[in-house]
């Protein structure tokens, strides 16, 4: 019984995951493929045994008892049998504010767990069980381009990340309009299970995304910004589009969340090939070049007060402490 640590970087989806075919499994939908990110980090400790109860702590403080629960939980999908155990876990990125936390969040508990039990798994055998926490955290066990397939088999064993194209692939950057650092109002899962079956714009959204992801994946791998752009806004947008047609509305733009759009539609007319995607929350997420990221912040800068740039991230680390 042991201790390690994993450090895990969130991804954000340019085609979304919005959908599951089985509920406790995190089977989606739809296949997706997403960017991890640079500097954004969970680092997660797991303490597998050697304690006298569970724990969950987050940021140094006893964790709110829903986050508690899951974390626990996942653990015992790991092994039923497992000892106690205590997760520290900490984000360096605002938690749960559509800023892909659950992403990273999930990816570092599954190798810290993994690492701390003294099991050895392969990425994609990590990524099914990170799945199994958060269904986006199967895309974060690798850095760059990464592709989330769906699978056939009812088990989910199939259904896993797997990498596109390494992180110096593409000098392309992601800049982050944080519209709003709270806590979502509602969270992904049940958004997205109320829009699947509520809304009568789903479906084109569920049909579409196989060829958005193959049109998407040709894109990266011809470094084409307009194609990919193109094709991440379309899923974003029929995303979003689905969740307001809901039975209630799930309504996650804030009235800066509009004015970021409009902005990045304008920096488009100037010349500037800047792209936006936006998740189970308000903030903007824009993608661009590298050398185009300072102009594309500061036009988002009249709307918001923090924006930053990120690049494309690497693999997740482990560390076993004894
Ligand atoms: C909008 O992975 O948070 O960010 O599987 O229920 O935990 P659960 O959902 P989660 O959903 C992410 C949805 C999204 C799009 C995406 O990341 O593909």
């Amino acid at each position: 019984m042991a201790v390690a640590t994993a450090v895990a970087h969130p991804n954000i989806a340019l085609v979304k995951y919005w959908g599951k075919r089985d509920i406790p499994l995190n089977l989606p939908a739809v296949p997706s493929l997403s960017l991890t990110l640079d500097r954004y980090t969970t680092t997660t400790t797991v303490h597998w045994g050697n304690v006298s109860e569970d724990s969950v702590w987050v940021d140094g403080q006893a964790a709110a008892p829903a986050f508690r629960k899951r974390a626990l939980h996942f653990l015992s999908v790991l092994d039923a049998r497992r000892p106690s155990c205590r997760i520290e876990t900490t984000n360096n990125f605002p938690t749960a504010a559509g800023l892909a936390s659950s992403s990273s969040g999930f990816a570092a508990l599954a190798l810290a767990a993994l690492a701390a039990s003294g099991r050895s798994m392969t990425p994609a055998e990590a990524s099914v069980l990170a799945r199994q926490g958060s269904g986006s955290a199967c895309r974060s066990l690798w850095g760059g381009f990464v592709g989330w397939s769906m699978g056939i088999r009812p088990d989910g064993t199939d259904c896993h990340g797997y990498p596109i194209s390494r992180p110096d692939h593409w000098d392309v950057a992601m800049v982050m309009a944080i519209v709003s650092s709270d806590k979502k109002s509602i969270g992904s899962t049940q958004a997205m299970i109320r829009t699947a079956e509520t809304s009568p714009l789903y479906l084109p959204f569920v049909e579409q995304a196989r060829d958005d992801v193959i049109r998407a994946t040709q894109a990266i791998k011809d470094r084409n910004l307009d194609t990919l752009g193109t094709i991440m806004e379309s899923s974003t947008f029929k995303m979003h589009a689905s969740m307001h047609a809901a039975v209630p509305p799930v309504m996650y733009w804030k009235p800066a969340t509009v004015a970021c759009i409009q902005t990045v539609l304008s920096l488009r007319e100037a010349g500037i090939s800047a792209y936006l995607t936006m998740d189970a929350g308000p903030n903007v997420k824009v993608l661009c070049l590298q050398r185009e990221a300072q102009a594309v912040q500061a036009a988002l800068l009249h709307h918001v007060e923090h924006c930053e740039i990120l690049k494309p991230g690497g693999d997740p680390t482990v560390t076993i402490h004894e």
